[in-house]
């Protein structure tokens, strides 16, 4: 299973200042020593952490996999096409939301959507869509001729009891689904050293990515220890 760790949460910390420490990218490279399998980030259209620059620098010195997380728009297709991460996930971006607040709205968006996987895959760089546990969002995903999704954990990672094992239900079924219609499934959001392992051994995915607890635990122990300590709860 591998683990793709998001740094943006080190140029969040950066932006409150507007000045140059912490690095992401040298977070990132710390990342990547404790055991990262990716690194994430995701250059937001008002660009409140990650910066085009930041994105520039990871794809010079990062060589295991950069996924970059965006909106469908003409800019970002540009940034992605010109950067060449080894992965885009298409996420929905809304200004004022504290962080991804869902998946995909795949009915809304069906045809910007599927330009936006076309152009990025004719470049040989896979799509992967990032969308809620739903099985219909699985097929029209693959309809739309992504090669992966990642299934948005926040809805079991906000739940507690009974209706948390409804959402991990929900979770298992949309990978399950997906991994049967010749899909790469990947998982994350909301996920922490509490959560993390019950997503974890779901049976075929792929990888999860996962940023906020890790690099707030890496406030206390380091970002390397923070790291290695998901790696050993995720491991199969
Ligand atoms: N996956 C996607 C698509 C996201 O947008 C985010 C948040 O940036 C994450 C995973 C990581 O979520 P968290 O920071 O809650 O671990």
């Amino acid at each position: 299973m591998i683990l793709g760790v998001n740094v943006d949460h080190v140029a969040t910390v950066r932006q409150a200042r507007g000045g140059i420490e912490p690095d992401p990218v040298d977070a990132a490279m710390e990342a990547i020593e404790g055991g990262a399998d990716g690194i994430t980030v995701h250059l937001r259209e008002d660009r409140r952490h990650i910066q085009d620059r930041d994105l520039e620098v990871l794809r010079e010195k990062v060589s295991i996999e950069l996924n970059l997380e965006m909106a469908a728009t003409r800019e970002m297709i540009g940034i992605a096409l010109r950067v060449r991460p080894d992965m885009v996930t298409l996420v929905p971006e809304k200004r004022k939301e504290l962080t991804t607040e869902g998946g995909l709205d795949l009915k809304k968006s069906e045809q910007k959507i599927k330009r936006a996987i076309e152009r990025i895959q004719a470049e040989g760089i896979p799509v992967s869509l990032f969308i809620n546990p739903s099985i219909r969002d699985v097929v029209v995903s693959k309809r739309l001729g992504a090669q992966m999704v990642e299934i948005h954990t926040g809805r079991y990672a906000d739940a507690k009891g009974r209706r948390q094992d409804a959402e991990f239900e929900r979770v298992r079924r949309a990978i399950e689904k997906g991994l049967e219609i010749g899909l790469l499934v990947n998982a994350g959001h909301g996920l922490n050293y509490s959560n993390v392992q019950r997503i974890a051994s779901i049976s075929g995915l792929r990888g999860l990515y996962i940023g906020h607890s890790i690099i707030s635990r890496s406030i206390f122990v380091g970002i390397k220890e923070a790291v290695r300590e998901m790696k050993e709860l995720i491991k199969a």
